[in-house]
């Protein structure tokens, strides 16, 4: 179990909480390679890029956890190229970045069903996650064949198997990573208003925030931007505020 958030020590003196947990849609990688007119598979290379940046500013600021939707369970619907580019980066990510995890106290998790993946890729994440599951700092959820359908269903066969009592407790302790808080906020690039399949069970309270800009062109300071954005909503959660 990582350790609990203590979000009180992270709140910046008149600018409020920092979220502890942050998801990012990365969107726009082939709108951003369409523009410059090159290849679809360079977008994505460019929007590796903005994830390492991202990880690092997220890391700096103090927020315990960010899931990256990295590759859905509707993306292998795109050209095998393509597909094969992806997962290629995702490797090349978790290798070369390695030093910087270790560095920085940064915890690599997965989210999604391995047994979908190339078993290549399923085994990196596997030997990264394990190195790095003593960090305390930042954990980074790679949303890798994620679904969010897919995740409930998994969940709902495993609670069916294990028997018991049906209730929302109990299906959450069978999501894919249970002990990670609901996402307080999520953020889209590339200006699309949808959610993609993208944490359906644990964004039931989650605020959005949606980007014009394409991911590969995404900074630190746009990160900031949507954070300050955030600390400025008043969240219910279905009560009254007194
Ligand atoms: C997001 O960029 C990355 C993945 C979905 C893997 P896209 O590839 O969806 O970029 P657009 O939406 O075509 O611009
Ligand atoms: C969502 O983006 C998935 C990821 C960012 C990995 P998509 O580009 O696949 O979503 P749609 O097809 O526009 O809804
Ligand atoms: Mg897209």
């Amino acid at each position: 179990m990582p350790p609990v958030p203590d979000l009180d020590k992270r709140d910046i003196p008149g600018r409020g909480r920092i979220p502890s947990h942050v998801g990012i849609i990365m969107d726009g990688n082939g709108r951003w390679a369409r523009r410059q007119n090159l290849p679809r598979t360079q977008g994505h290379q460019e929007g590796l890029k903005t994830a390492k940046r991202i990880v690092k500013a997220a890391s700096d600021m103090g927020i315990s956890y960010l899931t990256l939707y990295v590759f859905s369970t509707e993306n292998w619907k795109r050209a095998a190229e393509e597909v094969a580019f992806i997962m290629g980066l995702v490797k090349t990510y978790l290798r070369g970045e390695l030093d910087f995890f270790r560095e920085n106290r940064i915890r690599i998790r997965h989210a999604g069903d391995p047994e979908g993946l190339p078993p290549e890729i399923a085994r990196e994440i596997r030997e990264v996650s394990e190195d790095t599951r003593d960090f305390p700092g930042l954990s980074v959820i790679l949303a890798l064949n994620y679904g969010g359908r897919d995740e409930i269903v998994r969940a709902v066969r495993h609670l069916v198997r294990e028997g018991g009592a049906i209730t929302e407790e109990a299906l959450g302790r069978c999501l894919d990573n249970p002990d990670v808080p609901d996402p307080d906020l999520i953020i889209r690039t590339a200006g699309e208003f949808r959610i993609s399949n993208f944490l359906l069970w644990e964004s039931a309270y989650t605020e959005y925030s949606i980007s014009d800009k394409l991911w590969p062109d995404w900074t630190d300071g746009d990160l900031k931007k949507a954070i300050g954005d955030f600390q400025g909503r008043e969240r219910k959660f279905g009560g009254i505020k007194a």
